[in-house]
């Protein structure tokens, strides 16, 4: 039987009236407009289309949204930490995302912790990683784990007690998803992978979810590819590069895959919408929070 798909374009969708509705209350009964500032750096192609995704789908829900742009060549830590600075005083701002990768010149720790705890959406700063490092939601989940949360919810995977392998340790992917997939929200019991990894396939044989958040060239069309997969298993594709004009692949063989997996993400369409909704999701608790009210339970 082949995998079941795990559509994050349709369960995005299925979350948007709750979230509509969460958004209009704000608006309505507490004459709040959330906004979101996205600091974008440079020019990658990839970074200006999440960020044009974020900005449209923030207006959708009838938030405000702006985009800070600035020129990678004149982009240096102090410049970002004055322009964070300026967005954690400005009060019509709600939550404060920086759009990564920033330039290698530029310090991003110190980025990451410059922006106020309460406005950090993106939860990169020193104060929401605690949160998901002890065990517990915290103010934030980042938006990519918060969006694979989600899928396996709505999906019925099951997680606890589970073997999970989690390749990548981005700030906003692997690393959080590890995290927080070994942590006492989720109990499964995770491998944690990386570029100097030995001996990769046999470790993702093993796994019963399989997360892999690399996007990179790894010199073969997939990094992950049928006979790493074990039968039934829950395979989660972050990875996202883009292999010609207009033409982009994930890290894993979908299509060899989905005969051997239980449940399989596609991509484009899978963890990246969930990424998003996630995104306007830490945004209405942003809100909230600042209003002095408690973050939103959704039904998924
Ligand atoms: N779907 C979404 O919503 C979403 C959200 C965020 C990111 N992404 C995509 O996810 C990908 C990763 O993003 P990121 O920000 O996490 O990138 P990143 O910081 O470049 O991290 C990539 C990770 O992949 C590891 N890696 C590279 N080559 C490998 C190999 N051959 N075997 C095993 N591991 C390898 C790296 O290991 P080392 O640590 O050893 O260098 C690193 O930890 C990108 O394609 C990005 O576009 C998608």
């Amino acid at each position: 039987m082949p995998a079941i798909v795990m559509d994050g374009r349709a369960v995005s969708e299925l979350l948007m009236p709750e979230v509509r509705r969460n958004a209009a209350e704000l608006r309505d009964r507490y004459g709040y407009v959330p906004a979101l500032a996205a600091i974008l750096v440079g020019s990658d192609p990839a970074s200006r289309q999440y960020v044009r995704n974020k900005h449209r789908l923030a207006q959708e829900l009838g938030c405000r949204s702006e985009v800070v742009e600035i020129e990678a060549e004149k982009a240096s830590t102090e410049s970002l930490l004055a322009t964070i600075e300026r967005l954690n005083n400005d009060r019509a701002i709600t939550g404060i995302l920086l759009q990564l990768p920033v330039p290698a010149h530029v310090d991003q720790f110190a980025l990451f912790d410059a922006i106020a705890p309460e406005k950090d959406v993106d939860a990169v700063g020193a104060d929401a990683v605690i949160g998901f490092y002890r065990g517990q939601w915290g103010r934030f989940i980042p938006c990519t784990p918060r969006g694979v949360l989600t899928l396996l919810s709505y999906y019925k995977v099951p997680v606890s007690g589970k073997r999970a392998v989690v390749i990548g340790r981005s700030d906003i992917a692997g690393k959080p998803t590890a995290l927080i997939l070994g942590g006492r929200m989720c109990n499964a019991t995770v491998t944690w992978c990386h570029r100097h990894t030995q001996d990769l396939a046999s470790i993702c044989r093993e796994a019963d979810i399989l997360v892999s958040c690399v996007g990179a060239n790894v010199g073969r069309p997939y990094l992950i590819t049928a006979d790493m997969i074990k039968p039934g298993a829950c395979v989660i594709d972050v990875g996202f590069r883009r292999i010609g004009p207009g033409r982009f692949a994930g890290d894993v063989d979908f299509d060899a895959v989905s005969r051997v997996a239980g449940w399989l993400t596609p991509n484009p369409g899978g963890t990246g919408p969930m990424t998003v909704i996630a995104l306007m999701q830490n945004l209405l608790d942003a809100a909230r929070y600042q209003l002095g009210l408690g973050r939103i339970n959704y039904s998924i």
